[in-house]
């Protein structure tokens, strides 16, 4: 039997901390006992595997869902998901959910005072090519208030789930929009303590695949584990 060698652990401070206070649920969500590091076997070397007929051409556009067009300005987001060694990830499953353009959810656990689209469910998914890469069409989310503290409200952002092809590669994170004025108000966001990490969740305008009269682009590369790796969000850390 072949020896099992494990996935880089990522360095101190890009992730995000598990008690930050200004994020008020990592208080009582926070671990209060030392953690057991757990070695990487087989099981974590591992994982699901999703068939391709399962995932449909047209589950990527996240505007043509529904009879009509949803309201919103039309964006394209895009990019590569890569390994912890920068090669691209082939053929991964990568699902995306967001807040319709006036910041509210289809949920019926979102009752704050703004519209619902019945033309947008804002999920999609779609599988990376065999470089790497993804593309969605959606709509810009809108800003939201949330309850954490007084007069909180989130960045736009557009949550990601990614497996990769192991349990231990499994990613759930959020991409926010570059020049957000909101983005140093978040604790979301800044429960991260390293900035250059931080700054990893946030996409970059790309003229490359911005359309004509029709999109704006979005680049968001993801790198699953690894010295660069994308931030887990906080409650999806192990
Ligand atoms: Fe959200």
């Amino acid at each position: 039997m072949s020896a099992i060698t494990g996935y880089r652990r990522p360095s101190p401070g890009t992730q995000p901390d598990y008690l930050f206070p200004r994020y008020a649920s990592t208080i009582k969500r926070a671990p209060t006992k030392p953690l057991v590091m757990l070695p990487h076997t087989l099981t974590e070397l591992t994982g699901p595997v999703f068939g391709y007929d399962e995932v449909k051409a047209s589950d990527h556009d996240l505007t043509r869902q529904h009879a009509g067009e949803p309201i919103g300005e039309r964006i394209i987001v895009s990019g590569r998901v890569l390994d912890e060694n920068g090669r691209p990830v082939p053929h991964t499953l990568v699902e995306i959910w967001q807040a319709n353009s006036a910041g509210r959810y289809p949920h019926r656990a979102d009752q704050h005072d703004a519209p619902t689209d019945p033309n947008f469910t804002g999920a999609g998914r779609a599988l990376t090519d065999e470089h790497g890469h993804y593309r969605f069409v959606t709509i810009k989310p809108g800003e939201y208030p949330w309850r954490n503290h007084y007069n909180a409200w989130r960045p736009a952002h557009i949550h990601f789930s990614l497996f990769g092809p192991a349990f231990a590669t499994r990613l759930v994170t959020q991409m926010y929009f570059p020049g957000d004025p909101l983005l140093p108000f978040d604790p979301m966001f800044n429960c991260v303590p390293d900035e250059r990490a931080r700054n990893r969740m946030i996409s970059t305008l790309d003229w490359e695949t911005t359309i004509p009269e029709t999109a704006l682009g979005y680049r968001y590369d993801i790198v699953l584990r690894g010295p660069d790796q994308t931030p887990m969000e906080q409650k999806g850390r192990p």
